[in-house]
């Protein structure tokens, strides 16, 4: 099995009996490796920002292991570890596990986005809740504008939302 593979089956294996976060996960991800191709970026990053799609809800299902309530500022609290973690014992080196568990560990707070990679992994999130959480095209359309910079992102939300420039 290849290493993303590897990732993949443990956060499944972590999610076990949610279906809706398994897929949750799996879009994310998916988004966020098709905007880092669309965007030009080296394989890499890619593969950074794919990954950091997967593990990137991690610290909800510790949160709530500890019978605490999911809070976005608990998913960041909690999430860097356990992603470190996995990334690590499916065999990716240290940068990358750092870079991501830092992702992680900041996802909630658009005023912390300091690359590209962080720059995808929020827009992928975004449209993956916003179809979840059933936003509106208002609501949609002001995400859109106040946070998503790359071309490929943009041209998504406007395509899946069906929004005018
Ligand atoms: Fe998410």
């Amino acid at each position: 099995m290849n290493k993303d593979n590897i990732v993949k089956r443990k956060m499944i294996a972590f999610d076990h009996g949610d279906p809706k976060r398994i897929q949750h996960f799996l879009k994310v991800a998916s988004f966020a490796n098709m905007i880092a191709i669309e965007e030009g970026l080296d394989d890499e990053i890619v593969e950074r920002v794919t990954l950091a799609g997967y593990v990137h809800d991690i610290g909800i299902i510790v949160a709530e292991s500890q019978g605490l309530k999911n809070t976005p500022k608990r998913q960041e609290e909690f999430g860097p570890k356990p992603a470190m973690k996995l990334l690590k014992s499916a065999g990716y080196d240290d940068a990358l596990c750092q870079r991501v568990g830092f992702i992680v560990g900041h996802h909630h707070t658009i005023s912390a986005v300091d690359d590209i990679d962080f720059q995808i992994l929020v827009e992928a999130d975004y449209l993956v809740n916003a179809y979840e959480d059933g936003d509106d095209k208002e609501k949609i359309k002001n995400a859109r504008d106040h946070f998503f910079k790359t071309a490929s992102g943009i041209r998504i939300i406007n395509e899946m939302f069906g929004l005018e420039g």
